[in-house]
């Protein structure tokens, strides 16, 4: 399967950032600005804070943007005592389409494990939602070289919450943590020689579902580098934090990615 029958998406991670006040402002200007241009071949998401979904929602429906929404994380439970957590049913309600799993800032602040990344996997796809699983080295595997093994160690936990056959419901980000928010994005040759190994890695284990698997990069993602980004054989689009909370940038990226797989 060649690249081109992967249709990119470009994500919008806005992390704890905007209210649903200005989560609204943002995502009119994002579709004020995306109304004139031709981005037919890509893609759309935006990952809101949990209290922004019920307006955002609102928007997208009432001016039937071609955008989806998703969530950045979710419990693995389906109801019950857990208090501050959001189970993937409310969710779907809302009509969240997508959910990070295992963002780097979940492992890292929030302890997420490996095991508690497979288990929520699990749970978004039993509730027929797709989730975006998140894996990548942090400086300091990076510069011990063990960027390989950890993203093997991830991808493969990760595949234990997804059943055989349900490949093609997942979508998978590299993000390595060094490049998230720092300004210092990995190099086109680094994010495809990190993306082709997780697809490589998938194959091995899952075989040819591997090709249809869309995996994004993310990490310092802008307009400047978007484009070369998604260039790469095995980069299939783009998970953006910084440059999603700003109408102007977001909608700059989403028309470079377009540019580069036509329409
Ligand atoms: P960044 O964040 O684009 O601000 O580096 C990416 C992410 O954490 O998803």
């Amino acid at each position: 399967m060649s690249k081109v029958t992967r249709r990119p998406l470009v994500a919008g991670n806005w992390k704890m950032n905007l209210d649903h006040v200005e989560a609204i402002r943002l995502i009119q200007d994002v579709a004020l600005r995306l109304r004139n241009t031709d981005h037919r071949s890509v893609d759309i998401a935006i990952h809101p804070p949990f209290t922004d979904l019920r307006s955002v929602e609102g928007i997208i429906g009432a001016d039937e943007l071609p955008i989806a929404l998703g969530a950045q994380h979710c419990s693995a439970h389906a109801s019950g005592a857990y208090t501050g957590e959001v189970s993937v049913a409310m969710l779907a309600r809302l009509s969240v389409s997508l959910v990070l799993v295992g963002h780097s800032e979940r492992r890292l602040y929030f302890g997420m494990s490996d095991e508690m990344v497979a288990a929520t996997t699990a749970a978004v796809l039993k509730g027929l939602l797709t989730p975006v699983i998140c894996v990548g080295e942090t400086g300091e595997e990076r510069e011990a070289g063990e960027t390989e093994s950890v993203l093997v160690r991830q991808i493969t936990a990760a595949l234990d919450g997804v059943a055989k056959g349900s490949e093609s419901s997942i979508i998978v980000a590299y993000e390595p943590v060094w490049a998230i928010g720092t300004g210092l994005a990995a190099t086109t040759e680094d994010a495809q020689v990190a993306c082709h190994r997780i697809r490589e890695e998938i194959r091995s284990l899952r075989g040819e579902a591997a090709d249809g698997i869309r995996i994004l990069y993310g990490g310092s993602a802008n307009p400047e580098n978007a484009g070369d980004l998604v260039a790469q054989a095995d980069v299939d689009g783009l998970l953006v934090g910084g440059a999603s909370l700003q109408g102007e940038s977001f909608a700059a990226i989403i028309n470079s990615v377009a540019a580069c797989y036509g329409s």
